[in-house]
């Protein structure tokens, strides 16, 4: 059979065995990459058939290692913000008819005890300008739900799992807040008002329906999601990979942490912005609150990456007419010294010819264009892999020079 036509057969099945679509089934429970990443990750991993173990060593939402499974693999993945890696966990677990079922009868208890006010509500998190985000009424049926929840559930359970997911998405669409890519902007009508309380309950509602219909469909491959640090992946993970599919923090002052706040603070995750700042810092690319100020004083390591290339451009950013270059100058400098330490960990838990995929875009500084896929190519170089390509995949936005590249190299 030709490669073509087996490829084209895969993709088929795929399509049959599980709703790829990024609004539907498992992706689509939350996500933080956009569709025509999940369809870049989906491509790969149909394009090597042979991978025995993917590894993504940054894990987000869980693409990699959810595709991966789906296409009877084994994924690996890693990330350092416990939420993800909770929820990267639920959405790679199995889940049998009667836990379906029972997650189904919770939720109608849920919103008995919601609707009878029959359960002490929760103490509104500690969002920052919290009266932004949900009108007092959306705020008082979110806090009767969130204690409704684990009132029904046991501790653990799939049922308390996937109804704290669908908690998540309602939370959101009940918010006056709007999410995009880049950055959340709240929606210029303040007061969003949903109506009554049933119509919040039927949001809940679908939330429910939509993610137990993902639920019911289970990965045929197996898949592991592990509390760990990329600059030092043979710490969390075990073994040895032949091929490394992932999409790594851009050099772009995204914080993570900033996007994910709101679901982080309902299901306890962070307690208090200074929590949300450390946590912000011990990310690769983390910018945040204390992140920021903290940036001001760093040094750079003695064993940082070597390149005359990187030295100018920092320089650039640095003596730019902007009060904040120095600093800025550090954040370039410290992202590209963590993924110095990330690449070099990396080689102890690859196979020989193992293949790597990268999927990073370029950025800009007060003028200069940090190529971050030809610093990424400029390490791999140097320790001592092969075959290294930056192939554009797309423009990221009108900016004419914002591109996406998918960074590939060979392990010797
Ligand atoms: C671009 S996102 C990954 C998106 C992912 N492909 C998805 O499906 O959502 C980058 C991820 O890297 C994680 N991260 C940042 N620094 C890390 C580190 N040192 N170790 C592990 N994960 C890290 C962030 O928490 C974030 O989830």
């Amino acid at each position: 059979m030709s490669a073509v036509l087996e490829r084209e057969q895969l993709r088929q099945r795929s399509d049959y065995t599980y709703k790829f679509n990024s609004k539907t089934g498992r992706h689509g429970w939350l996500r933080l990459t956009p569709a025509y990443s999940l369809k870049i990750v989906e491509e790969l991993i149909v394009d090597h058939e042979q991978a025995k173990r993917i590894f993504d060593p940054f894990c987000g939402t869980g693409t990699t290692v959810l595709s991966a499974a789906y296409h009877g693999h084994e994924g690996v993945t890693t990330d350092i913000n416990p939420f993800l890696v909770w929820l990267a966990q639920a959405k790679i677990a199995h889940y049998s008819p009667g836990q379906i079922a029972a997650t189904r009868e919770a939720h109608a208890s849920a919103l008995d005890l919601v609707k009878s006010q029959s359960v002490e509500p929760v103490p509104a998190p500690s969002i920052h300008n919290i009266e932004r985000w949900w009108s007092p009424k959306s705020l008082d049926f979110l806090r009767l739900l969130r204690a409704a929840i684990p009132a029904v559930t046991k501790e653990r359970s799939a049922e308390r799992t996937l109804l704290l997911i669908a908690f998540c998405r309602s939370l959101i669409e009940l918010s006056n807040a709007a999410f995009n890519h880049q950055s959340m902007s709240f929606k210029n009508d303040i007061q969003f008002e949903i109506g009554f309380d049933e119509d919040m309950a039927c949001v809940f509602s679908e939330d429910v329906r939509f993610v137990l219909s993902g639920a019911s469909e289970n990965p045929v491959g197996e898949g592991h999601v592990i509390l760990g640090d990329s600059r030092n992946p043979a710490e969390a993970v075990k073994g040895l990979f032949d091929l490394v599919i992932t999409s790594p923090p851009y050099a772009n002052r995204m914080s993570y942490i900033r996007e994910l706040r709101p679901y982080m603070y309902w299901l306890g995750f962070l307690i208090n912005g200074r929590d949300a700042g450390e946590l912000d810092w011990t990310a690769i690319g983390g910018t945040w609150g204390i992140a920021t100020s903290r940036l001001t004083d760093w040094k750079r390591p003695t064993n940082h990456f070597k390149s005359a290339n990187l030295s100018m451009a920092l320089d650039q950013i640095a003596h730019a007419e902007n009060k904040n270059g120095v600093v800025l100058a550090n954040y370039v400098a410290k992202y590209f010294d963590d993924m110095w330490s990330h690449f070099l960990r990396l080689i102890p838990v690859l196979d020989r010819g193992a293949e790597l995929h990268y999927i990073v875009g370029n950025s800009t500084f007060y003028g200069t264009l940090i190529s971050t896929e030809l610093f990424y190519a400029e390490m791999l170089t140097a320790l001592g892999f092969s075959g290294i390509e930056c192939r554009a995949i797309r423009k990221r936005n009108s900016k004419k020079e914002l591109v996406e590249f998918d960074v590939v190299a060979q392990w010797k």
